[in-house]
């Protein structure tokens, strides 16, 4: 199996039902990935080895998602210059706001590319990654035009609500 170029990084294993969209986006344009339960708070330590040591395995993007007090993405851009993509988890009692807040407030100098809240975040994080690796490779560039061609066929395949 090719080694992963997106690492999928999420707080807990409650946020998988909502990153497996990520996983299943990857899967479907071909790009290696790989998943890892880590969080911030609950394996700090790992967390930080992980995002470090990313670059140095090969991996190109990583796309990191938490709920709540949502720290995992700007941690793990704390310790790489790779981009890293943050979605953040609905949570129960905020609905998400807590994370999307804490993911996307960034102070100036370690950026997080914050995506929506739970499923459309996670997809779109896919898309954003494929987008960042297409940018060196024409054939995922490619895949992307057919997938937004076939995307547009469909909605207008659709539009008519009449009957
Ligand atoms: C965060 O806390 C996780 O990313 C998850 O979204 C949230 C709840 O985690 P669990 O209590 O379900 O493990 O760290």
């Amino acid at each position: 199996m090719a080694a992963p170029l997106v690492a999928v990084v999420m707080g807990s294993k409650s946020d998988w039902e909502t990153m497996r969209q990520t996983a299943d986006a990857l899967a479907g344009f071909g790009v290696p990935y790989e998943c890892r339960v880590l969080s911030a708070h609950r394996t700090p330590a790992e967390t930080a080895e992980y995002a470090a040591r990313a670059e140095s395995r090969g991996i190109e993007v990583i796309v990191a998602a938490a709920g709540g007090a949502a720290h995992l993405a700007g941690v793990c851009a704390a310790h790489t210059v790779l981009p890293v993509l943050g979605v953040p988890m609905e949570s129960v009692s905020l609905k998400g706001m807590d994370s999307l807040l804490s993911t996307v407030q960034m102070p100036a100098g370690i950026p997080v590319g914050t995506l929506a809240i739970g499923a459309p975040g996670a997809r779109n994080a896919a898309l954003l990654a494929v987008a960042i690796l297409a940018n060196s490779r024409p054939e995922l560039r490619e895949k992307l035009r057919r997938f937004r061609a076939e995307q547009k066929e469909k909605v207008l395949r659709e539009s008519s609500l009449e009957g």
